[in-house]
């Protein structure tokens, strides 16, 4: 990877960004690399070291719903203790720039409401919150698996379950609707730390090139969307967001500030 000092913007982006009415972020679990929290995929990636079908589906919960809350309880700790990245404030601080702006992430991490972003749609859920394995419920109390009891659903008696997307099962329906509307609609689309490997996520820069927008990049290693994107930024996203908020400044702040 070129040194941090090597980051330059196309001109084209910077004319693009310059008079973008509407911008959107697709981000993953890159974005939250440099916060610390490992990533699934890649030489240390989590599905290295566990099998995402015993841990994240629902059949690992129905079979073994104790070691499932296991794996979140530990990976709820992990995020406890970590910090929004340069990368996910560098995000809050490009939303002032442009009348329309999204955030669509797969992360679940909660890392970019933390950080201050507004518009974030979660596609996957969100560690932080649970909710009733049958009628879906939320559920606000705590989760304390010392006394080995998951607790259930004052409503139906159903087990508790984190509010997370699992493998085989349906995106919430009113988030992806809005990250197609906003992604048909994006001039300007960015994928930052994701391997876009995973559906429907992986279709949205596809989506959004098909309408017109300009799509980039970023990210140290290359993807299948490498090749369609009109400019991939092979830096750590942490590294280039910041560079990315002070052209901002040049190219848009005058507007900003009239
Ligand atoms: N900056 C930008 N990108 C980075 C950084 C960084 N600092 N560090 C790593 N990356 C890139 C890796 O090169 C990789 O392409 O982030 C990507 C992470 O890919 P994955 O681990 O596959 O994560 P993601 O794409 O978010 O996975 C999608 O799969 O397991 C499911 O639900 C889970 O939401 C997840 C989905």
């Amino acid at each position: 990877m070129e040194a941090k000092s090597d980051i330059r913007f196309t001109r084209k982006l910077i004319e693009r960004l310059a008079k973008a009415y509407n911008v959107v972020v697709l981000t993953g679990a890159g974005i939250s690399a440099a916060s610390g929290i490992p990533t699934f995929r890649g030489k240390d990636g989590l599905w290295n070291k566990f099998n995402p079908q015993e841990l994240a589906s629902v059949d690992a919960f129905m079979r073994n719903p104790e070691l499932v809350w296991e794996w979140y309880n530990w990976r709820r700790q992990l995020i406890r203790d970590v910090q929004p990245n340069l990368g996910h404030y560098a995000l809050v601080d490009m939303e002032a720039y442009f009348p329309e702006f999204y955030i669509i992430t797969q992360n679940v991490d909660n890392l970019h409401q933390l950080a201050g972003s507004r518009n974030v749609i979660e596609l996957h859920g969100n560690i932080m919150r649970n909710k009733c394995f049958d009628c879906g419920k939320p559920y606000a109390g705590e989760i304390r698996l010392e006394k080995k009891e998951i607790p259930r659903c004052p409503e139906c008696g159903g087990l508790i379950r984190p509010d997370v997307v699992w493998f085989g099962e349906f995106l919430p329906e009113e988030a992806i609707r809005k990250a197609q509307e906003v992604s048909t609609a994006a001039e300007v689309f960015f994928s930052i730390g994701t391997s876009s490997t995973v559906e429907p996520a992986a279709s949205l820069p596809y989506l959004a090139k098909g309408n017109g927008a300009y799509l980039v990049e970023i990210n140290p290693e290359e993807t299948p969307l490498s090749s369609v994107a009109d400019e991939t930024l092979r830096y750590p996203a942490d590294q280039v967001l910041p560079l990315l908020v002070i052209a901002l400044e040049r190219i848009r702040g005058r507007a900003k500030k009239n």
